[in-house]
């Protein structure tokens, strides 16, 4: 299998090699020289009022699941384990934690977290100790929010024992369905509007439980390929759920104005793939490629996509759902894109792909570069919301740079971080604190925590966690990869 032609950021010495990099791929940053501490006025140490509450600094974590939990749907210590790390990371907004199922049929895999009220004294240790490891480390957690992700995985839904796909699905897409055995002249996996209806009223019942357990506000997911966010592509689904964007976004209002009247006073906050692409697959060298998309034009079954040229992005409908949002009054969006299933380059660019995946098409700087500068697009637009960027692990020893000087010139609110969290949980903590990077801990994205999970173990950083390291699984994993 070819491997990459394109260097790896850890051969970058100095910060000019990196400069050159990227002025070779024409990509403008914002990158400063050095990274600063809190001491020295870091642009992240500076506190931001979210939902009338003044959060701490400008870190955050990204929503990263385990697929570690029982069963039923309840976490066990490795989710203890990982909800902790979020804790002692420094970051003093935690977007979401994980993505939890409110229904037993939308949970992605059998071991995804479940929300129910059976579950509600395990969530409630969960948050307990995520917040108690981050006082013993930081002496204060009135300055951290916590916020819990809800879900239901729609067209990738596995939720039992068997593995196997249970899709739920808002409208045949023609390049999708085939990856999740849908036979296209087959309607029993379409969900009826009075289904939708039912979803939603266990979407406010998860608010509600999340909200009396003690989290801080609700993610209504919508993102990733997700139910979510193929809602906001349904444009081939007839009736009330889609067709215009205004149908195309009525799941979403109905999911927020009831849990505004159930629960009043529960803040909410939406994660969106603000820009897709369409489905990529392996070539016969292994480097990922477009699907052929050519009978499916006008492509009309992405999100912030050019439907003439689907390889482009157009944020003209994005930026009217996050102007929505806003009338709504939905404060905090984060900003995410793509999904895993179908194009894992552009939502979390890495060098080394997971076993069942692809190579990069391009250097993973472009796909950074492009969520970065997306977020940015919407930031400037909407300078009253919160946005959260995400996709930064990539940038390794250059990520604080980038991420403070971002953020000290306006492109972003706060930095999300994902796998950085899994191997070097400390990141936030060291960098503000002036301790600098410990680089041996580093991300350097060999997808072994997507490898994990695509072959039915828990997900974890193998290689660098002394927790995860140790376990039997990391052998594994290490012989499925496929570089
Ligand atoms: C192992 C793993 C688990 C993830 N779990 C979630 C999740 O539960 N919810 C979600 O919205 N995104 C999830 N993501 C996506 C991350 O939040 C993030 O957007 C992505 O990894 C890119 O950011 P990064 O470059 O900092 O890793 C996950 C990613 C990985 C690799």
């Amino acid at each position: 299998m070819a491997a990459n032609s394109y260097p790896q950021l850890n051969r970058f010495k100095t910060l000019s090699q990196f400069r050159d990099r990227l002025e070779a791929l024409q990509i403008d940053l914002p990158l400063d020289d050095r990274i600063l501490s809190a001491a020295e006025g870091s642009p992240l140490a500076r506190p931001i009022r979210i939902f009338g509450k003044a959060v701490g600094n400008r870190w955050a974590v990204n929503p990263m699941e385990g697929w570690d939990g029982t069963e039923e749907g309840k976490p066990t210590a490795h989710t203890l384990h990982r909800w902790r790390s979020f804790g002692r990371s420094g970051a003093k907004l935690i977007y979401g934690a994980e993505a939890v199922a409110v229904r037993h049929d939308g949970r992605a895999n059998p071991h995804q977290l479940l929300i129910r009220p059976e579950h509600r004294r395990n969530f409630a240790e969960l948050l307990g100790s995520l917040r108690k490891t981050h006082v013993e480390c930081f002496g204060d957690d009135r300055d951290l929010l916590v916020g819990l992700q809800l879900t239901h995985s729609g067209r990738f839904s596995r939720p039992d024992p068997d593995g196997k796909p249970k899709p739920r699905i808002l409208y045949h897409h023609p390049l999708l369905d085939s990856r999740v055995g849908i036979d296209p002249s087959d309607d029993k996996p379409l969900l009826r509007d009075e289904q939708i209806e039912e979803l939603i009223l266990s979407y406010i019942a998860a608010a509600a439980l999340a909200g009396e357990i003690g989290f801080d506000f609700v993610d209504i997911k919508h993102c990733h390929g997700y139910l979510g966010h193929e809602f906001l592509s349904a444009r081939s689904r007839p009736g009330r759920y889609g067709g215009s964007l205004e149908n195309r976004t009525r799941f979403l209002r109905e999911i927020v104005e009831g849990i505004r009247r159930e629960v009043p006073g529960l803040p909410i906050a939406v994660r969106i793939s603000a820009f897709d692409t369409v489905p990529f697959r392996a070539d016969e060298g292994g480097r990922g490629v477009p699907e052929d998309f050519s009978q499916c034009l006008p492509y009309r079954f992405g999100f912030g996509i050019d439907r003439d040229d689907p390889l482009r992005i157009d944020l003209t409908e994005t930026l009217a759902l996050v102007g929505m949002l806003e009338r709504l009054d939905i404060q905090l969006i984060n900003l995410s894109c793509g999904s895993p299933y179908y194009s894992p380059h552009i939502l979390r660019p890495a060098y080394f792909p997971p076993s069942d995946g692809y190579w990069p098409p391009q250097d993973p700087l472009i796909d950074v570069a492009r969520q970065i500068h997306t977020a940015r697009t919407i930031h400037q637009r909407f300078p009253n919301q919160v946005h959260i960027g995400s996709g930064y692990s990539y940038l390794q020893q250059f990520l604080p740079l980038i991420a403070q000087a971002g953020v000290r010139e306006n492109w972003i609110s706060c930095v999300g971080l994902g796998r950085e969290l899994l191997c070097y949980p400390e990141l936030p903590a060291d960098t503000l604190a002036g301790e600098g990077l410990k680089t041996r801990k580093l991300c350097r994205t060999f997808s072994d925590c997507s490898t994990g999970p695509r072959n039915g173990m828990i997900s974890g950083c193998y290689p660098l966690d002394p927790y995860y390291k140790k376990m039997p699984e990391a052998g594994i994993v290490k012989r499925l990869r496929i570089f």
